[in-house]
């Protein structure tokens, strides 16, 4: 299946491949590159300057054919790159789903985290391979790459859940993430 099924679909296998992060059959995959992520690190002229600089993919997402359709249950694999923007480690764009609903993540490969936040609460969840981040709804949410490789993981949403992007570029994260000496540090959005 070269796209996402029209719905109603039939019971079907997918293939599910944790050591190559991929599902098999493919459905569309999404490509963001550092131009996508406008507004999102906080040094601006350091953003705009990776955009000069061949403009990298910065994560990938690749889905089933599951349909983004109410009461479906898509699923996908998010691998975001090893990579810093003025000391912000690389990361999702982060999003709220505007009919609040839940959300799970299965970390499958490298060192990543799951930043959380409701307009008021921020959580940080680290996720290494084998940990499942719950997102409660009403929980904004971006991945984070903290590690020395690729970071990868699976998420299962509901398909009628929605993707609301302009709430993040409006209320921010809570923190940022900032890679240190022999590690990573949260810091405050606004630094
Ligand atoms: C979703 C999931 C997840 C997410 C990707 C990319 O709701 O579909 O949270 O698949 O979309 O990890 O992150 P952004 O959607 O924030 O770019
Ligand atoms: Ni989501």
């Amino acid at each position: 299946m070269p796209d996402f099924a029209t719905p109603p679909i039939s019971p079907f296998a997918i293939r599910f491949d944790a050591e190559a992060a991929t599902l098999s059959p493919e459905g569309p995959t999404l490509e963001r590159r550092m131009s996508d992520l406008e507004g999102l690190f906080a040094d601006h002229d350091a953003w705009q300057a990776a955009v000069a600089d061949g403009d990298p993919v910065v994560y990938r997402v690749q889905s089933s054919p599951v349909p983004e359709a109410d009461r479906e249950l898509p699923q996908s694999i998010t691998t975001i790159e090893r990579g810093t923007t003025a000391g912000e480690c690389w990361m999702t764009k982060g999003h709220q789903h505007p009919n609040h609903q839940g959300e799970i993540y299965l970390a499958l490969h490298g060192t990543g985290g799951l930043l959380m936040f409701d307009g008021d609460r921020v959580e940080w969840l680290d996720m290494t391979p084998g940990t499942i981040g719950y997102i409660p709804p009403g929980w904004a949410h971006r991945s984070v790459n903290v590690g020395d490789e690729p970071y990868s993981f699976l998420a299962v949403y509901p398909g009628g859940a929605g993707h609301d992007y302009g709430w993040v570029l409006e209320h921010g994260m809570g923190n940022r993430i900032h890679r240190t000496g022999d590690g990573f540090a949260l810091r405050p959005y606004s630094a």
